[in-house]
């Protein structure tokens, strides 16, 4: 193992290196205009864990972008890890709020800047280069590896479900292994046992036939986007609750040891704040911070849209107002129930004066892994192996929908220790990972197959 772990620590830079040849193709798998970047991450990625020596390993058709499958055997009879990541990252844009270019990563300060080296090219990275390591100093693995890493995560896994169901047999395995999520602080890597689910919606609303002069016709007909404001001002109680009925029907409660367990993480209120650059803290009343924002659910709006937003005045009455709404939900809400009860919600708030449409888009469910199966234990030990500090247990409120497919149809538990930090900006500007992370999070992976092998070797 010490070998394994030297060998990691003498390849960081030239790793890098490689990490940002990947890096700099944008592999953005919402607009149509990257199709074909993110066919050439993926071919880029097979040949990646090929040179890793994971030699059987190929590109994997779907209806929609290629999922890549890789899979190398150990010792007859070990257990089997599947690594699951995604390749595919979020649009890079605004494009002049970073301070070097998205799609040219560079290192600063410790830290590699660029689209997806967080979310989660340079998270997938260290799974491959674990193995690597392991591969060129001992003969063999402790026990097989596998893995699917995704071309569509964040554009909710489409395709994702039904290729895990058409491949069963190839995807079966002891535990999957997922990072894509940070860790609580550089000081303290995670095992993140709860993730949040998403149901996703738009509204629109449509009155008048075109835009109307304010001044001619306002009063006399319904302002789609006034009553857009309405209804959205409706979807909150004063105590912050969700006014959607049904809403919490399903919320599981946190219990004791798991609210114990959130109390006693070393949280600076002051610090998080901070990097949000609110004013302020707020939320649903009677919960904390962490609390609000790991297990419980909520509603936003995360873009809306109508009128005139150009320079200066112009007075009108807009024909059309649009909103985009998601709801962020915990165990046991399911992302199905929901979005039929905010869609029936949203359409009895709307009055006989304005025509509503409502749009679902892809959503995903939440995730509640468990804490006393022998993976868990492996991972707390390889993260103290790997980073040299103990582990601490959290939840993340982001959503990675396949993981309640991977518990449902393979019957395994997901162990998800991600190496981001809360810093890392994915999805925004100046996206980061940290070289000491990305460092300590492929000796942990190494780390992990061992003890895995130790705990659960037949
Ligand atoms: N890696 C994130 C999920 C995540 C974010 C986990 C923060 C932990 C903390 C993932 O790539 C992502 O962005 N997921 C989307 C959902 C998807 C359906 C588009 C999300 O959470 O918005
Ligand atoms: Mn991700
Ligand atoms: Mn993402």
């Amino acid at each position: 193992m010490q070998d394994v772990l030297k060998h990691i620590d003498d390849n960081v830079d030239s790793r890098l290196e490689e990490l940002i040849e990947w890096v700099r193709i944008p592999s953005v798998s919402t607009d149509p205009l990257h199709k074909d970047d993110v066919r050439t991450a993926a071919e880029h990625l097979v040949r990646d864990l090929k040179t890793s020596g994971i030699t059987k390993s190929s590109i994997v058709e779907t209806d929609g972008h290629p999922a890549v499958f890789g899979e190398m055997k150990g010792p007859k009879g070990s257990p089997t890890v599947l690594f699951y990541g995604h390749y595919d990252v979020q649009p890079a844009d605004p494009l002049n709020e970073w301070d070097s270019p998205p799609f040219e990563p560079e290192i600063r300060d410790g830290k590699l800047y660029g689209r997806g080296v967080a979310d989660d090219k340079g998270q997938v990275h260290t799974h491959l280069k674990a193995v690597e390591s392991i591969l060129k100093t001992a003969a063999e693995l402790p026990l097989t590896v596998k893995f699917i890493i995704e071309g569509e995560e964040e554009t909710g896994s489409t395709h994702l479900e039904e290729l895990i169901l058409t491949n069963k047999e190839r995807l079966a395995c002891d535990v999957v292994v997922i990072s894509d999520s940070p860790m609580f602080s550089e000081e303290s890597p995670s095992i993140c046992v709860g993730l949040r689910g998403l149901a996703y919606g738009e509204v629109i609303v449509r009155g008048p036939k075109q835009d109307l002069h304010s001044g001619a016709f306002g009063g006399g007909v319904a302002n789609p986007a006034n009553v857009l404001s309405k209804i959205l001002a409706g979807l909150h109680d004063d105590r912050g609750m969700v006014t959607v009925p049904g809403f919490y029907d399903d919320v599981v409660a946190l219990t004791e040891a798991q609210g114990t367990a959130i109390r006693s993480l070393p949280f600076d209120e002051e610090k998080w704040l901070e990097l949000t650059g609110s004013p302020s803290t707020t939320g649903e009343e009677g919960y904390s911070t962490l609390e609000r924002i790991w297990a419980r659910p909520t509603l936003d709006i995360n873009g809306m849209k109508s009128g005139y937003t150009g320079e200066g005045a112009k007075t009108i009455i807009p024909a059309v107002a649009k909103a985009k709404l998601s709801a962020r939900l915990v165990a046991n809400q399911d992302p199905d129930v929901i979005i039929d009860l905010l869609e029936k919600h949203v359409r009895a708030l709307a009055p006989p004066t304005v025509e509503v449409d409502f749009i679902r888009h892809h959503g995903g469910k939440p995730y509640l892994g468990p804490t006393d199966h022998p993976a868990f234990e492996a991972a707390r030990r390889a993260l103290k192996v790997g980073f040299e500090c103990d582990p601490v247990e959290i939840r993340e409120g982001g959503t990675i929908p396949v993981v309640s497919t991977f518990s449902e149809v393979l019957g395994v538990p997901c162990i998800l220790m991600g190496f981001g930090l809360p810093d890392q900006n994915i999805h925004g500007p100046n996206e980061n990972l940290r070289v000491n992370c990305y460092r300590g999070g492929t000796r942990s992976i190494a780390a992990f197959l061992y003890q895995l092998a130790e705990t659960m070797g037949r």
